[in-house]
């Protein structure tokens, strides 16, 4: 797996990381939102690069330009309900995607802190010979986003997987690796070095869910 960690090179991005961590202004569910979306972007930008692009002619009013342009079938994929921003971000640039959606929760039956990947709602285009962005903002023990890959792996054989995380942890990259084809990529804003025993990220953000979308019961 090659892995991107864009927090490495100074830019912009690293503000918007700041403010999803900062507890004075990560509970303004707006800008929450919209940062975790514009980190989809910039993630989605730094990706294009790695994608096919085919020589293209363009008419304008007063001519014809060529230029190379991309050429991907791409589906985006994401887990509801933390996701959605995340996706809207990549649906920003990739916005001739096909999309699909899974839901993925932690069931924990004993009510102790162990717990199991449960998937349930699941749609979903097929994947065959296509490029597929699975979109996890907190890749956190990364069972989630292996459950899901072994969800969608039955539509189809995928030309090449990209993950996009906002925030990894070091556990989960290790984790995943083991799951994944070798050519797999990996684009992650930052990561952290730490997961707490509830398999939350530390120092991580919180609940990205209920920070976009409130709590729930
Ligand atoms: N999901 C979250 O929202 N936060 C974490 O730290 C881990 C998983």
């Amino acid at each position: 797996m090659t892995i991107h960690h864009l927090e490495k090179n100074n830019s912009i991005l690293n503000t918007f990381i700041s403010e999803i961590r900062d507890i004075t202004l990560q509970k303004d569910s707006l800008r929450f939102r919209r940062n975790i979306e514009r980190i989809g972007e910039i993630l989605s930008y730094e990706l294009s690069k790695t994608l096919s692009y085919a020589s293209t002619n363009t008419t304008t009013p007063l001519g014809v330009k060529n230029s190379n342009l991309f050429a991907n079938d791409i589906v985006l994929c994401s887990i509801l309900r933390a996701g959605l921003p995340l996706h809207q971000g990549l649906l920003n640039y990739f916005d001739g995607a096909e999309n699909a959606f899974i839901s993925a929760y932690r069931h924990h039956p004993n009510n102790t802190e162990d717990f199991e990947i449960i998937v349930e709602y699941f749609a979903a285009p097929s994947i065959e010979n296509k490029t597929v962005l699975l979109a996890d903002p907190m890749l956190a023990t990364g069972q989630s986003l292996v459950a899901v890959y072994e969800a969608i792996k039955k539509h189809g054989n995928a030309k090449q997987i990209h993950i996009v995380a906002v925030i990894a942890s070091a556990e989960g990259i290790d984790f995943i690796k083991n799951h994944f084809p070798e050519n797999t990529h990996l684009w992650v804003a930052t990561i952290d070095d730490e997961l707490n025993d509830k398999g939350y990220i530390i120092p991580g953000l919180g609940d990205a869910g209920d920070l976009a979308f409130g709590t729930k019961l």
